[in-house]
């Protein structure tokens, strides 16, 4: 089998190719033959050791990835050779092919495809634990998604549509706005040429019961005071690098909250919650709620490429990795 890996914490430069032999499979695990991988902010973080996850090097990245069972364990019930899956890791499915425990690998409509699957379960499982499980969002209410044209950015926004929701999507170009009204927003911010709060004001006088923040620094600080009464902060991610300071104040004075997102490890303390997104939102992708955006398709091999093409922020939806 193939896979990439760093063997010191680096760059997307320091990723390689490696040649190596299949891992041995468990009881409780399926052996898959690797399709796609979604490719994800927090793997140019956790090459460099500056993810919660601190794997020693060597080590490959990588959160999700679908494909094809083609072996399981002698204790799986769950899952069939032939099966068409996506499954989580912690790191690691920058690879051709994987063992990982059946019970982080969920099966995919049939008329999904591998690029779409791969790019499926962290953008919009997160999405969905943001908007479903700690937003409790409302038909009518305002949701606003800071970063919204990235991969989880734009699942928020769909779900956030799908729920009824007036969308505002912010994301730092027109022509990243123009694709977040194409995917469900009811309107949009662009902060790096409009000035934030005024537009918001603009746009949510009465204020905002929802903001689902990807991005962190003053776009978020300035969200935090547009919070609407028992108004709810989602706390995702800092891709802008700075994380915001909370003023406790204001969330008195709103009755509202602060609350933090760490998706990715609800895979492991509770799988069978996973799965009942993943079951909600299939059945939404298979109503045309949902319209997973790829951006690029790389090559495996090309997997420090990939990341670098993230980091330039010129990219709108998921990039994905083509493993054979
Ligand atoms: N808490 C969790 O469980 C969880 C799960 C998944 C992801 N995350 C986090 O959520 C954030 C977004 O993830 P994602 O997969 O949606 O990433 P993504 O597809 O790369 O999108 C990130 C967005 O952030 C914006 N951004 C602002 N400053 C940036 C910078 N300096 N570099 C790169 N992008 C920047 C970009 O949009 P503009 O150019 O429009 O500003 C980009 O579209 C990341 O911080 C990630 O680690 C958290």
């Amino acid at each position: 089998m193939k896979r990439m890996i760093v063997n010191k914490y680096g760059g997307p430069e320091s990723l390689i190719l490696e040649e190596c032999d299949s891992p041995i499979i468990k009881e409780l695990s399926v052996r898959i033959k690797v399709e796609n991988v979604g490719v994800n902010f927090a793997d140019t973080l956790v090459i460099r050791g500056r993810y919660q996850e601190r794997p020693r090097p060597p080590f490959s990245p990588g959160l999700e990835l679908s494909g094809t069972v083609i072996e399981v364990g002698k204790k799986v019930k769950t899952h069939k050779i032939n099966d068409r899956v996506i499954g989580i890791a912690k790191y690691g499915s920058y690879c051709n092919e994987i063992v990982m425990p059946a019970e982080n690998v969920y099966k995919i409509p049939n008329d999904m495809d591998f690029i779409t699957a791969a790019s499926f379960p962290v953008a919009y499982g997160t999405a969905f634990g943001a908007i479903d499980w700690k937003g409790v969002l409302q038909k009518n209410q305002t949701c606003l998604i800071l970063g919204a044209a990235g991969g989880v950015g734009l699942a928020c926004v769909e779900i956030a549509n799908a729920y009824g929701a007036n969308t505002i999507a912010a994301a730092g170009s027109d022509k990243k706005c123009e694709t977040c009204k194409e995917h469900g927003a009811n309107s949009t911010i662009n902060y790096n040429t409009e000035t934030f709060r005024h537009s918001l004001k603009k746009l949510a006088p009465d204020g905002v019961n929802l903001v689902i923040d990807m991005i962190g620094g003053e776009t978020a600080d300035d969200a935090i005071k547009s919070l609407s009464w028992e108004g709810k902060f989602i706390i995702i991610g800092f891709a802008g690098g700075k994380i915001p300071k909370i003023p406790a104040n204001r969330l008195l004075l709103k009755s509202s909250s602060a609350i933090g997102l760490y998706w990715g490890q609800y895979a492991f303390i509770n799988p069978p919650l996973i799965g009942e997104s993943f079951n909600k939102l299939m059945t939404m992708y298979e109503e045309k709620k949902l319209k997973p955006k790829i951006g690029k398709v790389f090559k495996l091999e090309e997997a420090g490429e990939a990341l670098n093409f993230l980091l330039s922020r010129s990219n709108t939806g998921k990039i994905i990795l083509s493993c054979n």
